[in-house]
């Protein structure tokens, strides 16, 4: 067999390893906490399961139009108007199984050799993975944690030069839990209006889990570049969805038919009972969300309370998304090798910065979409554990 040249260049997203390796460990009866994978713990809420089975029932049984039920659609562009107070009109929307598929078109409509695609590092693995693979130069977007894991609009900007063709953003951030400040994004657009070819990947997937009562700023509500920002999100994270694999695109009008192009390539389209699951997700009542972020809330402060004692870890206090991000250079090891540690000898899966880009070694990623018991009893076991090694 001959695979292509390109499949050596593709990534992975280490979460799902590191699942299965604690799922294995915990099969041959080893007492494993995941605070790994970045899935809600919750169940999805009643309403949106009903939904689901009563659309089966119905019968929606077949493909829908590529571009997703236009009632799902519409909800999608009355949820935008909503939350990020910016009108879009249905037809620039398109719905796909899942976030990932929104960066995979994009990454793939733009990426090729001779192209730079930007991208946030520590950031989602799989946007340097996509870019790699397509064949596009990945440049890195730096994120340091005497900044928040917020981008500098200036030095982004600096980077810029006519090879970039794709620049991709991420707020609130995974794996950090950054949020960009509107002051920012401000500075950041104003420039971006002096580089017309070049096109932005918004991904707001995180938008409905901020903290401290700050305000998702959407990349969509900046007119200037609206003609050229994608925006990706989704019901994943926001309504405990992550198997039934639903998200949206916004497209620009020059964009949509080429992205619609690649669902009928790839999906058709997504699976039918799921968007009308996602209808009722949307325009179903809204206090199931209100009420997991709060949870997310105080486990935040526990966690980071928590992570702060552990010896030779500092944490700083995530803003957004469910995800503590601690800096663990002061334990003398490397990120990769405390990861096995803890999971070897604490029963503990976390996720080691460098699976977020070589920005990342120095961190350990720990989700909070776990419950509390869980994260209390990680955190006493690698308390008790470093305790005798630093
Ligand atoms: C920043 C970011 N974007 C996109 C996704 C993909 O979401 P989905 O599981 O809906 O494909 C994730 C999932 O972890 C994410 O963290």
């Amino acid at each position: 067999m001959q695979i292509a040249r390109r499949m050596s260049r593709l990534g992975t997203e280490s979460a799902f390893r590191v699942l299965a390796k604690a799922s294995a460990m915990a099969a041959q009866g080893r007492d494993i906490i995941n605070l790994g994978i970045g899935a809600p713990d919750f169940r999805t809420p009643d309403n949106i399961v009903a939904a689901a089975k009563q659309a089966l029932d119905q019968g929606y049984h077949f493909y829908t139009p590529a571009r997703g039920l236009p009632e799902l659609r519409q909800a999608v562009a009355d949820d935008i108007e909503r939350h990020r107070g910016v009108a879009v009109d249905k037809e620039n929307v398109l719905i796909v199984p899942g976030g990932k598929p929104t960066m995979f078109f994009a990454i793939t409509m733009f990426g090729e050799p001779g192209a730079e695609i930007m991208y946030p590092n520590p950031g989602f693995p799989i946007y340097e993975s996509m870019i790699e693979f397509s064949g596009a130069r990945a440049v890195p977007i730096e994120l340091f944690e005497s900044g928040g894991f917020a981008f500098d609009p200036d030095r982004v900007l600096a980077q810029i030069n006519d090879n970039t063709r794709l620049i991709i953003v991420n707020t609130p951030a995974n794996p950090t839990g950054g949020v960009l400040q509107r002051d920012a994004i401000d500075r950041f657009v104003a420039g971006l209006e002096k580089h017309p070819d070049v096109v932005l990947l918004a991904d707001e997937i995180y938008s409905r889990l901020l903290y401290d009562g700050l305000e998702h700023v959407s990349f969509m509500e900046y007119e200037s570049i609206r003609d050229r920002t994608i925006l990706l999100d989704g019901w994943s994270k926001t309504y405990s969805m992550t198997g039934w694999r639903l998200g949206y695109g916004v497209w620009p009008g020059a964009l949509i038919d080429h992205a619609e192009r690649l669902q009928i390539n790839s999906n058709s389209c997504a699976s039918a009972p799921v968007q009308v699951a996602g209808i009722e997700a949307l325009n179903g009542p809204q206090d199931a969300v209100d009420t997991m972020r709060d949870v997310f809330d105080q486990r935040r402060k526990l966690i980071v309370e928590r992570l702060n004692a552990v010896p030779g870890f500092s944490c700083t206090v995530p803003k957004g998304a469910f995800y503590a991000f601690p800096n663990i250079s002061g334990t003398g090891m490397g990120s990769l090798e405390l990861q096995e540690l803890l999971l070897e000898e604490a029963g503990v899966a976390t996720l080691a910065g460098t699976s977020f880009g070589h920005m990342g070694e120095g961190y350990l990623r720990f989700s909070y979409a776990s419950s509390t018991d869980n994260i209390v009893n990680a955190i006493d076991r690698i308390t008790t554990l470093m305790s005798g090694r630093v």
